[in-house]
């Protein structure tokens, strides 16, 4: 199990004109427990999250709400802030696009590409909705006409600045073929060798239809393209270039961006290519999740079915959402959500599995050893059986959290907790309680499933703070601590410590 000493991940930043739904909170979630995890694993980690503030769509949701762009985005922030506050996101930065550091960075890789010759002045062609002001392209129009408000759209030129991408599709098939993890999943990663084996096109990266961004160095008519300027924000929050010897030179190239599958295509051609031309180094890893429905249907907006993740987390408890939406689904696969997926996870995995375990197992202590943890005797062959098995499944989830295989490592962890059970059932500690002979017996159990639990404990903390949390307190143990290393070899808890009796984990939900 290699340890790094440094780990940086990141998150999509997200739209102003939208309200967090379960959509975002996944992929920040998926980034939290990955954070927690490599923390855990003792190395220094850079997490990142944010918000993306400029173009026309923001600048015009703020003109009919009567507000300028930023106060529009700064109301909107405060929700995603505290959604994440709420969900236990333990970020290390909040990158927002109208930061001057985030300008600062965003204007200079331009000029640095224009210097290099890949930016030129040309002129973009497309169709325009004048109402709207808006241009779009043949894909995006509904039957030839605007897709915002269904008016007739007319063929328009405008000045634009462009990127020499074409120039780059040998060196970026090149970079994808010799680094296979590059893009992840695979699947993902064979999608994107067939587009850019299509050919690229130069890329129009500058608009004068509207002013809601960040200006072109030198040419302040052109506000820079959207995605140019989001794109950056992954190293304009690490300092680029103001402070290249701080967070930039320790943390760059991060070692996964994790997006979802929508936007791909801008992490895998378009960013890396923009970092080829401006001669930085490209990102380790991307990894595109699938999409969440909501009980079999798309979420939107107009359909109302936004599943609200404030809502969920107050009805539910955060632990149990945090695990239902890592749990259910394979990371990289689409997925549904509905109530009774979340109840049947919440009652069978959380409440009888975990919650039991925990509940049983210092219930027992309390009532055979007065809650004082005995010091085991000597081992049979069903307590070294489960010792060996907590023993390989560190190394097991650790070669799925490397994969952001979440889902499976869960599976593992849960593995052990039926082990735990199960071990209960085998060794009977009610009928050894009976017979004074076998007290030294009912000890060793009473250690071995303890311990089980520490261990359990550790593995679930970072998909589950709270309960780690919790878990550790009613150890005698000091719930701060979150270190998975140095923690894993069985032993962990000293005889004689007095452990509490537990309150149930999760209460069980009753079918509404
Ligand atoms: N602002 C851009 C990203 C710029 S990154 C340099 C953006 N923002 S977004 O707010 O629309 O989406 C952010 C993330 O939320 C994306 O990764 C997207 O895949 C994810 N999701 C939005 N809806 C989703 C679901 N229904 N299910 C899962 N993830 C979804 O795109």
């Amino acid at each position: 199990m290699a340890v790094p000493k440094r780990f940086c991940l990141t998150t999509p930043i997200y739209y102003v004109n939208d309200v967090p739904h379960i959509g975002h909170a996944y992929t920040t979630l998926a980034c939290d427990v990955m954070a927690r995890y490599q923390r855990g694993r003792g190395a220094e980690v850079f997490f990142l999250t944010g918000t993306d503030e400029h173009g026309q769509k923001v600048e015009k949701a703020a003109q009919t709400k009567g507000e300028t762009p930023l106060e529009l985005a700064d109301r909107v922030v405060k929700r995603f802030q505290s959604l994440w506050e709420k969900l236990n996101i333990d970020y290390t930065d909040f990158i927002r696009t109208s930061q001057e550091r985030h300008k600062v960075a965003v204007q200079e890789i331009f000029r640095v590409i224009q210097a290099r010759g890949d930016i030129y002045l040309g002129e973009y062609e497309d169709w325009y909705c004048t109402p709207c002001e808006t241009f779009w392209t043949e894909t995006q129009l509904m039957d030839g006409n605007c897709p915002d408000c269904g008016r007739p759209t007319e063929k328009l030129k405008e000045s634009s600045y462009f990127f020499r991408m074409s120039k780059y599709q040998e060196p970026l098939l090149a970079h994808i073929e010799a680094n296979p993890d590059f893009i992840q999943p695979k699947s993902r990663r064979n999608e994107i060798l067939s587009f850019v084996r299509e050919g690229l096109r130069d890329l129009s990266i500058s608009r004068t239809s509207f002013s809601w961004g960040i200006p072109v160095p030198g040419d302040e008519q052109h506000v820079i393209y959207v995605w140019f300027d989001a794109l950056t924000n992954y190293i304009s929050a690490l300092g680029y270039p103001t402070d290249p010897d701080g967070n930039y030179a320790s943390f760059w190239p991060c070692d996964v961006h994790v997006i979802g599958k929508d936007i791909l295509r801008f992490h895998t051609v378009y960013w890396p290519t923009f970092l080829m031309a401006a001669g930085l180094p490209l990102p380790k890893k991307v990894f595109a999740h699938g999409w969440w429905t909501v009980e079999g249907q798309k979420m939107s907006k107009s359909l109302t079915n936004v599943v609200e993740p404030n809502m969920l987390i107050d009805k539910y408890g955060v632990d149990a959402i945090r695990y239902f939406l890592l749990r259910e689904v394979p990371f990289g696969l689409d997925g549904d959500f509905s109530h009774t997926a979340l109840v049947h996870r919440i009652n069978s995995d959380l409440a009888n599995d975990l919650g039991n375990l925990v509940s049983r197992s210092t219930a027992m202590l309390s009532k055979y050893f007065d809650g004082a943890l005995p010091a085991p005797g000597p081992l049979a062959e069903v307590d070294r059986v489960l010792q060996g098995r907590f023993a390989a499944v560190f190394t097991q989830v650790d070669a799925q959290m490397n994969e952001l295989a979440f889902n499976k490592a869960l599976q593992s962890i849960w593995e052990m907790v039926g082990a735990a059970n199960k071990y209960i059932d085998e060794s009977t500690p009610w009928a050894l309680a009976k017979d004074p002979a076998r007290q030294e017996r009912l000890g060793t159990v009473m250690y071995t499933l303890l311990e089980a639990v520490r261990l359990i404990g550790v593995l679930v903390t970072p998909f589950m703070p709270e309960t780690g949390a919790k878990i550790a307190a009613i150890l005698g143990r000091d719930p701060a601590v979150v270190q998975i290393d140095g923690h894993t070899a069985w032993g962990g808890l000293q005889p004689g410590t007095l452990v509490a009796k537990a309150e149930p984990l999760f209460p069980r939900i009753e079918a509404e």
